[in-house]
């Protein structure tokens, strides 16, 4: 039988086939790619294993494919890999491993086909195709995988508690799997997991990170983080979200647990965003809540200022969690920071000023702060869902006005830095600062226009108040020559 065939009866498959015939070593195309392309998912990474040396191996077919590729060899890992045009081939001498107690790295020895399916992960991706001359395109599946496939189920090939502890990094892949694909964890396969969770610390944070990443990225991001949560998984990776779970009750008052709030937004944003920082926004909206949660009688449950206090620990627990301390941080920080901002506005009679100041704060990124606060409705009565809704309505529709009116998003205020210090002979200083602020502030708070004309005597006003005298007047506007017009009102 070579039932699979037609599907590899093309390039790169047939060169790597005729290299396997002519060197006369049995080649198999192996792991995610066979899996992939039982479940019709389209891939361009393959994985190939080979009998004996995988370098070598690739090192003659590199020769036969000629200039247009590019080839890297990894000495220390006995793998290599091509590109060839957008393919990523990988080529691994068929292993048997033994793992040592507290490292991911393998005891490596040479091995047959059936010793390196044996040393995989999951049924499903211990299957291959062979690119052998007897039986080419014909699928081996020595662990049942394809029924595992065909049932949605991530089961390993081996003894589940030996895979797991081999290499725990397995732990998270499979809740990755799981809900990347819509699969179920076998019974016995999960609590492995369970039993072997303190394993996950010999893993590198990077390495970890990498599959929350790809966990978040998933339509519902919430089954994976329920999975990581019940296999004890979360506490250990990423505590800190374990903090938002539970209820407290006093005076038969309760508040929400922000632990499945969260997880709600999550899968709610996740409809209108592929943006992974965005979604990372939506995990980390209400990570103060639980820091600062007060209850009195009068006003019942609070948390006032988890949104200044959140984006606050964000720096620290992206560095915790490996995530880039740079502008996507800054991002996420400025989202939670904002997260309330569009409800207070949604809730009150929206005013031009507070539609302003919004836009000044987000700038480019009012679109996806806008989302964020969509995706935070959570609310199971319905009613008031579709109240917030209409509202939020009405809020988008006031950004558009206010914005097409007074272009606020990437606005700089009509006085600059140097005008104050060249005006009162001032050096850099917290003064200038200060005297810039209160101008921008009258303007988006709509007490003057955003206009150099009125802005200038407000200075001189703000400045006189502060003792400052004018120094020099070559700033002061002149009628109808020394006008800057904005085009703010
Ligand atoms: N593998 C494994 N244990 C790991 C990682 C990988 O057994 N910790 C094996 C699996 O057989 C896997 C193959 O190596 O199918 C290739 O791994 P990789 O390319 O990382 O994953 P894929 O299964 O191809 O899936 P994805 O690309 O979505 O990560």
């Amino acid at each position: 039988m070579s039932e699979y065939k037609q599907y590899i009866n093309k390039e790169p498959f047939k060169t790597v086939a005729d290299t396997a015939q002519e060197l006369n070593i049995p080649a198999y195309i192996i792991g995610g790619y066979v899996r992939d392309l039982l479940l019709h998912r389209k891939s361009k990474d393959v994985d190939f294993v080979v009998t004996g040396s995988g370098i070598d191996f690739a090192r003659t077919l590199a020769d036969r494919m000629g200039k247009d590729i590019e080839a890297k060899y990894f000495e220390n890992f006995g793998t290599a890999m091509i590109r060839y045009k957008s393919w990523e081939l990988e080529f691994v001498g068929a292993r048997k491993e033994s793992y040592r107690k507290n490292s991911r790295k393998p005891i490596v020895e040479n091995g047959t086909l059936l010793d390196d399916l044996k040393r995989r992960d999951f049924t499903i991706n211990a299957l291959s195709i062979s690119l052998n001359k007897n039986d080419f395109g014909t699928l081996h599946d020595e662990f049942n995988g394809v029924e595992d496939l065909k049932n949605k189920i991530i089961r390993t090939p081996l003894d589940a508690d030996i895979t797991f502890s081999d290499d725990p990094l397995r732990m998270m892949r499979a809740i990755r799997f799981a809900t990347q694909l819509g699969f179920t964890i076998e019974e016995n396969t999960l609590n492995a997991i369970s039993r072997n969770k303190n394993r996950i610390s010999i893993v590198s944070s990077e390495r970890v990170a990498d599959e929350l990443n790809k966990i978040v990225m998933t339509d519902k991001p919430s089954v994976g983080f329920l999975l990581l949560d019940q296999t004890g998984l979360l506490k250990l990776i990423f505590p800190a979200f374990m903090e938002l779970k539970g209820v407290e009750v006093v005076n038969k008052r309760a508040h929400k647990d922000n632990f499945y709030h969260t997880l709600k937004v999550l899968d709610n944003i996740c409809k209108t965003t592929d943006n992974l920082w965005l979604r990372w926004s939506a995990i980390m909206h209400d990570i103060a809540k639980p820091v600062t949660k007060r209850y009195d009688d009068k006003a019942g449950w609070t948390f006032h200022g988890h949104e200044f206090v959140g984006a606050k620990m964000v720096p620290r627990l992206f560095k915790k969690l490996k995530l880039p301390l740079n502008d996507k941080m800054h991002y996420v920080q400025k989202m939670v920071l904002l997260h309330l901002r569009p409800i207070i506005l949604a809730e009150d009679i929206v005013t031009d000023s507070a539609v302003r100041r919004l836009l000044y704060d987000a700038g480019d990124d009012i679109d996806d702060l806008m989302k964020l606060c969509e995706a935070d409705i959570t609310s199971k009565n319905e009613i008031k869902v579709k109240r917030y809704l209409k509202n939020f309505q009405l809020v988008r529709q006031k950004l558009k006005e206010v914005e097409e009116k007074d272009r606020i998003r990437n606005w700089q205020p009509p006085i600059s830095g140097e005008i104050i210090m060249e005006t009162f002979g001032l050096k850099p200083s917290k003064t200038v600062g200060d005297i810039k602020t209160a101008i921008r502030e009258a303007i988006l708070d709509g007490e003057i226009h955003n206009a150099y004309e009125e802005a200038y005597p407000l200075m001189l006003k703000i400045a006189s108040g502060m003792g400052l005298e004018v120094k020099d007047n070559r700033h002061e506007p002149k009628p109808d020559t020394d006008t800057i017009k904005q085009d703010l009102p």
